[in-house]
């Protein structure tokens, strides 16, 4: 026991208490320091960051803002390069006096284009520890900036087809950039699989689209009556793409996956059109028993779905360009799951069911296969465009905002954040959504028949019902839930090397800041929950990853300071710089100060 190999006793830390203080806590015997914030310098010669003095060339050469998804790729034992998602801006936060997208002036909007996509930074290892830091001299070669005006291809069957075709692109195979990049994953040839979320909210008059198009329109969450939503960046004014009016079919070259090499910093990134469109999350893979590839992914919307990708072809170690088209052929599956218990024992209110859990068995119902449509009156390409559209007409299970899909490489085991879901009444309940107005969000876990990634069934239950333990309406595996932290709105999940799920937050119901949280998922210790860290004020926590020598925590520290009402003249977090500074988005890494491993 407690000899680092996992099993009981392995994870031994104090845990966090629930807090609103404006820093990153850790438990003790741990440190933490900031990687690579906001505005520092990513390509070589880029301007240190200035925030009262920003322009769009400075920051499309600088790190972005909103750091979400984070990934480590290892260059030997004291070098690695970091892939990290900037999700999206806030110019409230990021420009003194801004109003609103209308109001803004152009270099600011430009500024903000420039603060979405992805970074590609160098770092290195402080002495043998678990620290890292951001390598800021010498030639960088790899260091990248993926913005809103990267050059990029689809590929797949839907690549081509007219629902892409836009006027500035009559080939519809060169998409330019990527928006709202929240989770994400990597391959198994080293790759990064990067998830175009919410894209809706980049658009504006949608009322100005033909008839035919609004309902799809509407399906994916742009009004088809508004002209110019509130709220809107207002990208129009720089860039008459972003004019549904003008370019109805732009909209559609947005929510893909996202595949980038970070070893080449000349490729062109590629959306993977037979992965779906919806607002991704994020896209893990895993192999099925045969070896073909399986990338789990949620669509992150109240009433939305899970889905899995399986490839037609199988995965071959060491042979890249053979490797490099699987993510292109291959067969897009919806999760439909079903309850064990009686329907009137799942009543809204969180209570367990006679049987003892919320659990059942389900199915993954195909919707396409390489170009052959499944779906009834669908083409392959307009079910690989419009994929809730498909999803819908298939009987697929209504979910509570599914977050990440991962699965445990130690166990097998899949398991989905459902996040949260205010809209779900009583009579909408059902086993795996079994809480109304459900405030706090729950996880889900898959076990795939016979363990394979590949299976079209399997069984399924909740080992966590989030929420105040205290809450009879919440759940942790059986564990005796006086022993277990508090857990609000999962959003992203990771497992460390022994197994264990972890777990971060964004947008804490209970009171506290978010925070990252480990839970073993076997054995005694089996929903044993408990808060590693937490995050300063107004902030979300992602990533994370724990890396594979077990010595480092990375996660992304993202929107500090978003709170009603905060702005650059009265900011409501001065992480990380402390006194009285900006808050700036970063990635910290957290480490053991004694060179422990994580979570002793
Ligand atoms: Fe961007 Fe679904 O969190
Ligand atoms: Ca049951
Ligand atoms: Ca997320
Ligand atoms: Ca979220």
């Amino acid at each position: 026991h407690g000899n680092g190999h996992g099993g009981r006793g392995s994870l031994r830390f104090t845990p966090v208490a629930p807090n609103t203080d404006d820093k990153l806590t850790v438990p003790a015997g741990y440190a933490s320091v900031a990687v690579v914030r906001w505005g520092d310098p990513v390509l070589p010669g880029a301007p240190e960051f200035d925030f009262e003095n920003q322009t769009a060339d400075a920051q499309a050469a600088q790190f972005g803002y909103n750091c979400d998804f984070v990934t480590f790729f290892p260059m030997g034992h004291n070098r690695g390069l970091l892939w990290v998602n900037h999700e999206y801006s806030d110019e409230t936060l990021m420009f003194r006096g801004y109003k609103d997208g209308t109001s803004a002036t152009e270099e600011q909007i430009k500024i903000g284009m420039a603060a979405h996509g992805g970074s590609v930074v160098e770092i290195q290892r402080v002495g043998d520890t678990g620290e890292w830091r951001l390598v800021t001299r010498g030639r960088r070669r790899y260091n990248r900036r993926i913005t809103v005006h990267t050059p990029m291809r689809f590929t797949g069957p839907a690549a081509g087809s007219d629902l892409l075709k836009t006027a500035a692109d009559p080939s519809g195979t060169k998409p330019v950039g990527m928006l709202n990049n929240c989770a994400g994953g990597t391959t198994p040839w080293g790759t990064v699989l990067t998830a175009e979320e919410n894209f809706n909210q980049y658009f504006v008059n949608g009322n100005g689209v033909p008839e035919a198009q609004k309902p799809y329109l509407s399906r994916y969450g742009v009004s088809p009556t508004t002209g110019i939503p509130s709220g809107s960046r207002r990208f129009d004014r720089v860039e008459e793409r972003f004019d549904l009016a003008k370019h109805p079919n732009e909209i559609n070259r947005t929510g893909w996956i996202v595949e980038i090499d970070p070893f080449d910093p000349d490729s062109t990134p590629i959306k993977r059109t037979a992965l779906g469109r919806f607002a991704h999350e994020g896209a893990t893979t895993s192999l099925a028993a045969d070896g073909r590839v399986v990338a789990y992914m949620g669509d992150d919307s109240r009433f939305e779905y899970v889905y899995k990708f399986v490839s037609r072809k199988r995965y071959i170690p060491g042979f890249d360009r053979h490797n490099r088209t699987l993510l292109d052929d291959g067969t897009l599956y919806v999760a439909k799951f079903t309850g064990d218990s009686p329907a009137a024992e799942i009543d809204g209110s969180g209570k367990l069911p006679a049987d003892g859990g919320f659990d059942g068995s389900g199915e993954w119902i195909p919707l396409v296969t390489g170009n052959v449509s499944h779906v009834p009156g669908m083409t392959a390409a307009e079910v690989l465009v419009y994929t809730r559209v498909a999803a819908d007409k298939v009987g697929a299970t209504k979910m509570d905002r599914p977050e990440d899909v991962e699965r445990n490489p130690v166990t097998g085991g899949v398991y989905v954040a459902l996040t949260n879901n205010s809209n779900r009444t009583p009579a909408q309940a059902d086993e795996a959504n079994p809480r109304a107005s459900n405030k706090h969000g729950h996880v889900l876990e898959i076990a795939e028949r016979r363990n394979d990634a590949g299976a079209t069934t399997f069984a399924w239950s909740l080992p966590l019902v989030c929420g105040d333990p205290k809450d009879p309406a919440t759940y942790f595996a059986g564990f005796d839930k006086t022993k277990v932290s508090p857990i609000s709105c999962p959003d992203n999940v990771a497992f460390d090397a022994d197994g264990n799920l972890w777990i971060s937050t964004d947008g804490n119901q209970l009171g506290a800041n978010d925070g990252l949280f480990v839970m073993p998922v076997r054995g005694s210790e089996r929903g044993h929950l408990r808060q590693f860290l937490s995050v300063p004020v107004g902030a979300e926590t992602c990533g994370p990853l724990i890396s594979k020598d077990q010595r480092s925590v990375f996660v992304a520290v993202q929107h500090p300071g978003e709170t009603d009402d905060a702005s650059p003249e009265t900011p409501s977090s001065h992480w990380p710089d402390g006194g009285t500074a900006q808050p700036r988005p970063s990635v910290a890494v957290v480490w053991h100060t004694g060179g422990k491993k994580i979570g002793s």
